[in-house]
């Protein structure tokens, strides 16, 4: 049974990005009964600095991926900070990587070209990425596609390890669904927490709805036949959200000409709310229940630790630390 790991930063609220590119094929692939999902507060260092808004996206993420339907009973669920070891692996497996590896990473040259002034944390990333895989024996990883490149980086600091000190860690694979590898956001680029331009997965009706009724478009009159009609952002968003049949003549619609945006974006709205609605309920009965929360995340801790205990006491065997 291969073991299957991903987590995600709580640095901002989530949104149908990673809920299709990483959130729903690891709540799929909890069926195999060996996931392990978490909560990657400590990578929220590098963009959160005010400790209430920290803890606030970190409940929030526990509630979608609940609500999303993680169950605790197939999947150990924790919050990354609750086993710090991972940062003393970080120091290990930082001792193996060279410098070039790290300076040709996209998320650390992403950064730097929008002017964020670099520091340790932003540089060391993949690293820390790489721990956390390689502390539970992960055998698949399952991501969006911008993050194939840190699992190619976590796959070679796995390997020199190896090599330096004998068979140590498992090297993983990256698992990326093709379809739902790059969801487009609000202005066509990839949807991300950081170019505020996210339709989030949860959220205020009506915030929401401006937000998808503002998509822009271009000025031909929805009389004209537009023939790119498949390349459209909206019908993009759609065919995730309404069944393929229903998607199609949408599409069909635009293309022939007759379909005006407005009502393209309308029937946008109305699939995408429908579409999350059973998990919104699932979610204010989660939210009333704090408690609740707080012990899975905990039981989850106990369960990974079980784990994270018995390759690090490999991997300091191995080295020579202990
Ligand atoms: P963000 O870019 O919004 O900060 P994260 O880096 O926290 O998102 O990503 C968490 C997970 O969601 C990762 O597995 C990532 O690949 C996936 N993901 C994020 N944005 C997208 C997207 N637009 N399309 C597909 N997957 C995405
Ligand atoms: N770096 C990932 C992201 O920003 C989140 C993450 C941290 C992760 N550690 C991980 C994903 C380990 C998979 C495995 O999206």
């Amino acid at each position: 049974m291969p073991r299957v790991l991903t987590g995600i930063t709580p640095s901002g609220t989530l949104h149908i990005g990673n809920y299709f590119g990483a959130m729903r094929p690891a709540i799929e692939l909890q069926a195999g009964g060996d996931a392990f999902y978490f909560i990657a507060d400590y990578h929220s260092m590098t963009v959160i600095t005010d400790p209430a808004e920290r803890r606030a996206y970190s409940n929030g993420i526990a509630l979608d991926w609940l609500a999303c339907g993680l169950d605790p009973a197939k999947a150990v669920f924790w919050r990354q900070s609750d086993i710090p070891e991972v940062c003393e692996l970080t120091w290990l497996l930082g001792s193996l990587t060279p410098m070039g590896l790290l300076e040709r990473a996209h998320s650390y040259k992403d950064k730097l070209a929008k002017g964020i002034a670099p520091n340790f944390g932003l540089f060391a990333y993949p690293v820390l990425m790489a721990a956390d895989i390689l502390l539970f024996d992960t055998n698949v990883v399952p991501v969006g596609k911008d993050q194939k490149q840190h699992l190619e980086m976590t796959r070679d600091i796995a390997i020199k390890f190896n090599l330096t000190y004998g068979e140590t860690f498992v090297v993983p694979e990256e698992r990326i669904s093709e379809e739902v590898a790059v969801i487009p956001g609000l202005d066509g680029q990839k949807m991300s927490k950081s170019y505020g331009n996210t339709i989030e997965i949860f959220g205020d009706e009506k915030a929401l709805r401006k937000k998808i009724m503002g998509i822009k478009m271009d000025s031909r009159t929805p009389q004209e036949p537009k023939p790119d009609a498949d390349k459209n952002l909206a019908i993009q968003l759609l065919r995730f959200f309404a069944p393929k049949d229903v998607a199609l003549d949408y599409e069909n619609r635009l293309r022939a000409g007759g379909l005006g945006y407005g009502d393209l974006k309308k029937g946008l709205f109305e699939h995408y709310w429908n579409y999350f609605a059973p998990y919104r309920a699932k979610r204010a009965e989660l939210a009333a229940s704090p408690d609740y929360v707080e012990s899975v995340l905990r039981d989850g801790a106990t369960r990974a630790r079980a784990v994270a205990d018995k390759v690090m006491a490999r991997a300091r065997q191995n080295c020579g630390l202990r």
